[in-house]
C-alpha cells in the first residue's frame, strides 16, 4: 500500500528490475544531463563511475513527477554525491557546468562520432582521438585500416545516424517474416529490443527468431540471410556462431552481456516507398515488400535515392531457452544489467539469455514466460514497456 501525499514517501527500490520505468518520465531535464557524465565516464573505461550515474538518472526516470527541490530526492537510493550537486546546479541555475563543458568539449564530441560508427568500440575510437582523429571523414581522409563492419559503417554512416521510426520497423518486419517463413515454415519472429519497450524510435531493428519444434532452428540464419541477399535486401551481413570468441573490441568483461546465440549483424536496404505504401494503406506483406521492384537501382547515394540504410540484429534460439532469451534481448541495458546484478547478488542465481542457474540448488531453472522467470527471481513481473530504466 502506497502513503498518500507526501510524494518523497513513496518507496523507491534500489535495484531499477525491482520498479517500473515507462518511456516517456517527468524528468529528462536531469536525466539527460545524468547520461552525458555517464557517457563519457564510459569513453574514459571508467565502468563504476558510468554506471553509478546511469542508476542514478534510472531512479529518476522512475519518479512519478518532476523533480523541483532537493528536498524531492530524500530516501532515493542510488544518487551518490556527485550525482546530487549535478541536479542541485541545475536546479538552481538551470544547468551544471560540469556537464556543459563535458558536451562542448573535444574529447566528448569525437568520441560519440566515431562510436557512433557501426563496428566501432570505445577502444578503436578513443586510439583513434590519441592520434588526432576525429570524425569519418578523418578516418577516410587518412586512409585508415578498417575492418569490413568499419567499412560499412563508414559508407552508411549518415543513413545510420539517423533514428529507425516504428513504421520502418513495422516493414522490415514484415521482410524478415516472409525471409523466415520463406526458408523455415512454422518458426516464431519476434520483435525485441527498443521496439518491444514501446520506443518510437532506435538506432536499430532487432528481432528474435525460434521453431517451436526444438533442433529446427539450427543452422537457420545463413539460410535467411542468402534468401534476404538474392532479394537485394542486405548490404551488410556478419553471422557469428558464439559471440564470447567474437568479441568486437577488446576482451570481454565480466558484467558482459555476450551470449552464444547464432547472432547476425547486419545493415538492411530499405526502400522508401514500401515505409510510406504500409503507412498509407492496407496492403498486405506480399504488396509492400514487391512494391518497389521496379525502383531504380542504387546508382548513387544520397538524400534523394529511393531507399535507406537500417541496422538489423537477428537472433536465433533454440525453443528451451526462448523465454531467457526474449528477457535477455528486451532491454533496457541497464534493466537487463540489475537483472543480472539481483540474481547474482541477492538469490545466489545466475541469470544469461540462455538459462536462469540456481547455485543454492545446484540446477538450472526451466521456464517457459518471462513472468516465469520474474518469478524464480522473487520479482513482480515488469511488463516491456516498464522496463525503460
Ligand atoms: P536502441 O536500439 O538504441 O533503440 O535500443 P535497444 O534497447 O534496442 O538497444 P540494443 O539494440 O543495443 O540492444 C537490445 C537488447 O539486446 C538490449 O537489452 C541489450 O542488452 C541486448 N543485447 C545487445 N547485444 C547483446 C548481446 O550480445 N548479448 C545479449 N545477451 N544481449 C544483447
Ligand atoms: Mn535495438
Ligand atoms: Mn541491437
Amino acid at each position: 500500500p502506497k502513503p498518500n501525499g507526501d510524494p518523497t514517501a513513496m518507496l523507491m527500490k534500489s535495484y531499477a528490475c525491482q520498479r517500473r520505468t515507462p518511456l516517456k518520465h517527468h524528468n529528462s531535464f536531469l536525466t539527460e544531463a545524468l547520461e552525458i557524465l555517464s557517457q563519457n565516464a564510459e569513453y574514459n573505461d571508467n565502468e563504476g563511475r558510468s554506471v553509478a550515474f546511469r542508476r542514478a538518472a534510472s531512479v529518476l526516470k522512475a519518479l512519478p513527477r518532476r523533480v523541483r527541490s532537493m528536498q524531492d530526492l530524500r530516501c532515493l537510493p542510488c544518487l551518490g554525491d556527485h550525482s546530487q550537486r549535478v541536479i542541485k546546479e541545475i536546479l538552481e541555475d538551470g544547468s551544471s557546468r560540469e556537464v556543459e563543458s563535458t558536451r562542448q568539449s573535444e574529447q566528448y564530441q569525437a568520441m560519440k562520432a566515431l562510436t557512433g560508427i557501426f563496428g566501432v568500440g570505445v577502444r578503436t575510437a578513443d586510439r583513434w582521438f590519441r592520434e588526432g582523429l576525429r570524425s569519418p571523414d578523418d578516418l577516410i581522409r587518412t586512409g585508415q585500416q578498417l575492418n569490413r563492419e568499419q567499412q560499412a559503417g563508414v559508407q552508411y554512416y549518415d543513413d545510420l545516424q539517423k533514428p529507425v521510426t516504428k513504421a520502418e520497423a513495422d516493414v522490415i518486419s514484415d521482410i524478415v517474416e516472409k525471409a523466415v517463413h520463406a526458408v523455415l515454415p512454422g518458426a516464431e519472429i519476434q520483435l525485441m529490443g527498443g521496439f518491444r519497450r514501446g520506443k518510437e524510435v532506435g538506432h536499430d531493428v532487432d528481432f528474435l527468431i525460434t521453431h517451436p519444434e526444438e533442433g529446427k532452428e539450427e543452422g537457420l540464419m545463413p539460410k535467411i540471410t542468402n534468401w534476404l541477399k538474392e532479394q537485394g535486401l542486405l548490404l551488410y551481413q556478419k553471422t557469428t556462431r558464439n559471440s564470447y570468441l567474437e568479441k568486437m573490441d577488446g576482451p570481454a568483461r565480466a558484467s558482459s552481456n555476450m551470449d552464444r546465440f547464432e547472432r547476425c549483424f547486419s545493415i538492411f536496404k530499405l526502400q522508401k516507398c514500401a515505409v510510406s505504401c504500409k503507412l498509407s494503406s492496407t496492403a498486405s506483406a506480399e504488396d509492400v515488400s514487391t512494391a518497389c521492384e521496379r525502383e531504380r537501382p542504387d546508382e548513387h547515394h544520397s538524400e534523394a535515392s529511393g531507399w535507406r540504410a537500417v541496422r538489423v540484429d537477428l537472433v536465433v534460439s533454440p525453443y528451451s531457452q526462448f523465454a531467457f532469451a526474449t528477457l535477455g534481448w528486451t532491454g533496457s541495458k541497464l534493466f537487463e544489467r540489475e537483472l543480472r546484478r539481483w540474481a547474482g547478488q541477492e538469490k545466489h542465481m545466475s541469470l544469461s539469455s540462455h538459462a536462469l542457474y540456481d547455485s543454492k540448488q545446484n540446477l538450472y531453472l526451466r521456464a517457459k514466460t518471462e513472468e516465469e522467470i520474474f518469478a524464480y527471481l522473487g520479482l513482480e513481473f515488469i511488463p516491456p514497456s516498464e522496463r525503460n530504466a
